[in-house]
């Protein structure tokens, strides 16, 4: 296409040089929000038609117009011509192609600039629902094995070494917590994105009399934006939900460091169903847990793409500026790569087998009973540093005699220190050791099972969140 075909041809005596225009264009990565665009210029042709900017015969026509090109992106008809640009100029020009120049009047009032956002926009919240979707889904497999599994009792790790013994539930129930929050990051990342920038025109709003109000209610926005130029130069909204995506996908990541532990030899703590795993080319015995070291794999790219959305935004002037055009490929990256993760880890964490004695065993191992040793002796007045130095020198003697502090007999544990008794020895039981931790948040039994409930309900809390936006 030569530049004086282009839309903005008019001012250009020259073609536009071929490299140039698959250099600038967008179409690539844009045209996933092909039903956006075009959900948002039905708005705006009908809007257009009721404030009598065009006739409403012409809206009409326009509006015809965009549902066929919608019919034609979607069963895959479109051709997409990179001489385009973008999306919004693809619609466009498939759309004066069916309804002739009367669709030359749906850009009256608009610019690629106040466009582009608000796409952007509904894309973002379409997403972000999708992407609460995917996390509700994975919290609820998370509460459903911490249940399954109530009163297993696992080894609990600081630094990777063993230190306190800890209930299987409550560590599954760990992850839901941190999925709650990220869940909390992706209803404000909605809300951020949920201002209708439609309106703004390229920078300084428009002569026409446009009903702002009406699009906002057509397409579902809760607000209008209040500055035309913050609203055509603002990403924030798309910052936001790729931050959300980064902090998941960094606790996707620790969860599947802990899939592809405990599914050594060395832990044997779960086993990762086949369907969820892959074999060697050349080792016969091997099955690798694969797909969890894709998700840790694939954080460093969505660490990027924020990293990246930040930096393009850095020292940008106001108010729209070309630069803008390469915040949709990270977003989308971050946006795209965390829904799949999640799929995964929902996939793993669901099908896999626990291996209730091997965890046990390991909760036997390690001295886990220390700190309640010590405890016993603080909760009968001695201060609780020279109770650590006692049980110290306890450990330190079962370690090169090749014992458990649970093989130990009251006798050695008189001799340590006289303020032990009978009861000392029931204090090293790996079942009571989790039972006695009964502060609100602790691993004690009745503690968890609170927290199941306290899961329970902040997961139902917004999965109504979720069922109220996508009837909308
Ligand atoms: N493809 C452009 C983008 O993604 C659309 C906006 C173009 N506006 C402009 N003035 N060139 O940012």
């Amino acid at each position: 296409m030569s530049a004086t075909s282009k839309p903005w041809g008019g001012r250009f005596e020259h073609s536009v040089d071929a490299f140039t225009e698959q250099f600038g264009a967008s179409l690539p990565v844009d045209k996933r929000m092909a039903e956006q665009d075009i959900r948002g210029s039905i708005a705006h042709a009908r809007m257009l038609a009721a404030q009598d900017i065009i006739p409403v015969v012409d809206a009409e026509a326009i509006v015809e117009g965009l549902s066929q090109v919608h019919r034609e992106i979607a069963d895959g008809s479109f051709c997409f011509d990179i001489a385009d640009e973008d999306i919004h100029m693809a619609v466009e020009r498939r759309l004066i192609d069916i309804v002739g120049s009367v669709g030359g009047k749906l850009h009256t009032a608009r610019s690629r600039n106040d466009q582009v956002a608000l796409d952007a926009r509904l894309y973002a919240k379409d997403a972000a629902l999708r992407l609460a979707e995917a996390v509700n889904a994975l919290r609820s497999t998370l509460i459903a094995r911490a249940q399954e599994h109530l009163g297993v009792v696992m080894p609990g790790y600081t630094h990777l070494q063993k230190a306190q013994p800890v209930l299987f539930s409550h560590h599954m129930l760990a992850y839901s917590w941190m999925l709650s929050r990220d869940m909390m990051r992706v209803r404000h990342a909605f809300d951020a994105a949920d201002v209708l920038p439609l309106g703004s025109a390229a920078l300084a709003g428009t002569t026409f009399p446009l009903d702002r109000q009406a699009v906002a209610d057509a397409l579902g926005f809760s607000a209008v934006s209040a500055n035309s130029m913050d609203s055509v130069s603002d990403r924030d909204f798309l910052l936001d939900i790729t931050y959300a995506c980064a902090v998941a996908q960094v606790h996707l990541s620790r969860l599947c460091e802990e899939l592809i532990l405990w599914s050594t030899e060395e832990f044997g703590f779960i086993t990762v169903d086949d369907a969820w795993s892959t074999g060697s080319s050349i080792m016969p015995q091997k099955k690798n847990p694969d797909f969890a070291e894709l998700v840790r794999g694939k954080t460093g790219r969505v660490v990027g793409d924020l990293t990246s959305l930040l930096v393009t935004f850095k020292g940008l002037p106001l108010a729209y500026n070309k630069d803008m055009q390469e915040d949709k490929e990270p977003a989308f990256d971050a946006i795209g790569t965390l829904a799949d993760s999640l799929r995964a880890v929902e996939g793993m964490v669901s099908t896999m087998r626990v291996n209730v004695d091997a965890m046990r065993v390991g909760a036997a191992g390690g001295f886990m009973a220390a700190t309640d040793l010590a405890d016993y002796l603080a909760a009968h007045g001695m201060p609780f540093r020279e109770a650590h130095g006692v049980v110290g020198k306890l450990v330190l003697a079962c370690e090169r005699e090749g014992r458990t502090l649970q093989q130990l007999t009251l006798e050695e544990l008189k001799a340590a220190s006289p303020v032990f008794g009978e009861d000392a020895l029931t204090s090293v039981d790996l079942d009571a050791i989790v039972a006695r931790r009964v502060t609100a948040g602790g691993t004690g039994h009745e503690r968890v099972a609170e927290q199941l409930t306290q899961a329970r309900e902040a997961l139902e809390t917004d999965a109504a969140w979720l069922v109220e936006r996508l009837a909308e």
